[in-house]
């Protein structure tokens, strides 16, 4: 796999900002900045290759929409997916949740793209809306693809927060988890592990997009770098940052800027979110 280079993740963070900035200061569910992150993460993905769809649906009185990206190689019966939702909240531009996890899988798309990927299964990517009203647009695609499409589904992996300026390093738990895949987690495990980190795993039940995939019976995984929980003095002296603060003190607010992300952390996901691609695609 390739090593992302966090620079390109980045850049894609200042546009989500950009975006942000010139519509009102989010990229929330039925406003503008929301749109516009679909059209631009999808003028990426076009230029490189990808066959892209945008889907929409209608919630809470305004149109919402999920982009799909397939890397025309592999298998079409074999299919990994790996998403994460593009909209903030009302409250500011959303850039740790979740311009972080878009950023990182539209960079390890383009690197797909870059390397002229030649996988056995076929790789498709997500971002999805309106997450933040309730996981409106994820469970809407997982709903509506035939039954057919979605046993073709083999691996859904998500990335919700991956650069929480405090972060820790959580890794989806399979159990207790419905479709917790013990394969992905271990993948996701040693990714990190390949890079010298360690990680805990997190119950993260129903609280990001993994949940429409694993009601359906997709085997999930994914990342997590942390929210409002508070970081304990075991995970500072193992991980750094501050005991006795939250993972994201900026989580749901306006703060949530550029300034809210860790370099590291960032970093360290988008090279274990490629890792376990490749890993998961052959
Ligand atoms: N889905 C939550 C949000 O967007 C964040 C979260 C992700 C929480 C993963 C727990 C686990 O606000
Ligand atoms: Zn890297
Ligand atoms: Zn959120
Ligand atoms: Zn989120």
């Amino acid at each position: 796999a390739p090593n992302i280079n966090v620079a390109n993740v980045r850049a894609h963070l200042n546009q989500f900002q950009s975006i942000a900035t010139a519509n009102g200061g989010n990229r929330a569910h039925g406003r503008p900045g929301y749109l516009a992150s679909v059209n631009w993460v999808k003028s990426k993905l076009d230029a490189a290759g990808y066959r892209t769809a945008v889907q929409s649906f209608s919630y809470g009185g305004a149109t919402g929409y999920n982009l799909t990206a397939e890397w025309p190689v592999g298998d079409a019966n074999n299919v990994v997916m790996v998403g994460g939702h593009l909209d903030s909240v009302t409250a500011g531009p959303g850039i740790n949740d979740n311009g972080t996890g878009s950023a990182s899988i539209l960079e390890v798309a383009l690197q797909v793209a870059a390397t002229n990927f030649q996988p056995t299964k076929r790789i498709r990517f997500g971002w999805w809306g309106a997450e933040e009203r309730g996981l409106i647009g994820s469970t809407y695609y997982v709903n509506q693809l035939p039954s057919a499409d979605r046993s073709k589904i083999k691996a859904y992996l998500n990335f919700d927060m991956t650069g929480s300026p405090n972060p820790g390093y959580f890794v989806y738990s399979a159990s207790g988890q419905p479709s917790g895949s013990a394969a992905l987690q271990q993948r996701l495990q040693a990714g990190f592990t390949s890079f010298g980190v360690q990680t805990e795993l997190t119950s993260v039940g129903g609280r990001s997009d993994h949940a429409a995939f694993a009601r359906a019976g997709i085997p999930i995984g994914g990342t997590f770098t942390g929210a409002e929980g508070i970081k304990t003095s075991a995970q500072a002296q193992k991980w750094g940052g501050t005991a006795g603060q939250a993972y994201d003190r900026c989580y749901h607010r306006s703060c949530d800027t550029t300034s809210n992300v860790n370099a590291t952390a960032l970093d360290r996901n988008a090279d274990v979110i490629a890792y376990a691609l490749w890993a998961t695609a052959v």
